[in-house]
């Protein structure tokens, strides 16, 4: 067994530039705001593991089901070589596509690309032992960077699962899709996982916790801006908030000031005021209807191959390939 390979595109002092960067853009915005990205440190991450056990989040346990029902037909149109794997993280939905391409298909190599070194490490060692054949080729980065150091070496498909397309404003995931677009070859293929809009009411408490795991999840972006920036956040001065945004259907999560408050952020020589009752927006989880996501593929250059849903409803998974 050969050992797989990692390469490295971010290092720990590129996501604390990057951060600091975001955080001086959004903490001077009116109103403030934070991108989601800074969720994920080893505590966040935990935190996320378990918001996908909760009753309330459904989004992971769907796609999972839809996909072990799919994947056989998946494999059957699917034509790659390459997987590459955007935001793989654990890798857990992975090692059934993996298998059903291997099995059906030409598949060779598998390119789990994530932010996190550790993450990404402990997914692609285990992969590589369990997938004796498969070659295993690690890209530590930015999904957006990932697109201009992706590996040739074969027909590839990339794989965006989780339903991650949906913290992406509008602008932004057209700019993503062009650009996934722009380094496919035509016939190359895209498997993009992506909630879909439903009954608020159970929309709502699967971004609101009973047990307020999300909660926490939320407050984390603040304890790491405090242990990479230095700032002085009292996180349990800020109470949760999600909202559904019928208008722009999406999920809107927020951080609320239950006082004035001042922060300071020495790492960027800023002080920020917050006034009792401000809201943060710190994410925002779009949920698609099919008909949507597939004009905006079209619109990116791709035709939508195949959709499939689960019995709910509540999520897709969709195959399309580059014009
Ligand atoms: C990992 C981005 C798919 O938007 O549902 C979970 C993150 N936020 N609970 C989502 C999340 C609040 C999740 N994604």
């Amino acid at each position: 067994m050969t050992a797989p390979t990692l390469e490295i595109h971010l290092t720990d002092a590129d996501l604390t530039e990057a951060l600091r960067s975001d955080a001086r853009y959004g903490l001077t915005s009116d109103p403030k705001t934070l991108p989601p990205k800074w969720f994920y440190d080893a505590r966040g991450s935990e935190l996320f593991e378990e918001i996908t056990r909760l009753p309330e989040y459904y989004p992971t346990r769907t796609e999972r089901a839809l996909l072990e029902r799919v994947v056989g037909e998946i494999a059957q149109v699917a034509r790659a070589e390459v997987l590459v794997e955007l935001g793989a993280g654990s890798a857990a939905k992975t090692r059934l596509l993996l298998s059903a391409l291997g099995a059906a298909g030409p598949l060779k190599t598998y390119v789990p690309q994530d932010v996190s070194e550790s993450a990404l490490r402990g997914a692609a060692e285990q992969i590589n032992a369990e997938f004796s054949g498969l070659a295993v080729h690690g890209v530590v980065s930015d999904f957006t960077d990932t697109l201009h150091n992706l590996p040739g070496g074969g027909r590839r498909m990339i794989a965006f699962l989780g339903g991650t397309i949906g913290n992406l404003i509008p602008a932004e995931r057209a700019e993503f899709l062009a650009g996934v677009a722009a380094v496919l070859e035509p016939g190359e293929q895209l498997l993009l996982g992506a909630g879909l809009v439903i009954d608020p009411a159970v929309l709502v408490p699967a971004y609101d916790d009973a047990a307020g795991v999300t909660a926490e999840f939320n407050r984390n972006v603040l304890h790491v801006l405090n242990s990479r920036l230095h700032a002085d956040f009292d996180p349990d001065a800020f109470t949760h908030i999600a909202r559904w945004d019928a208008e722009n259907e999406w999920i809107e999560m927020r951080l609320e000031a239950t006082r004035d408050m001042t922060v300071t952020i020495p790492d960027l020589d800023l002080t920020v005021h917050f006034t009792r009752g401000e809201q943060m927006r710190t994410e925002i989880s779009t949920k698609f209807r099919p008909d949507g996501l597939a004009t905006e593929l079209a619109a990116a250059g791709f035709d939508t191959e195949h959709i499939w849903t689960d019995p709910d409803d509540r999520f897709a998974l969709i195959l399309a390939a580059r014009r």
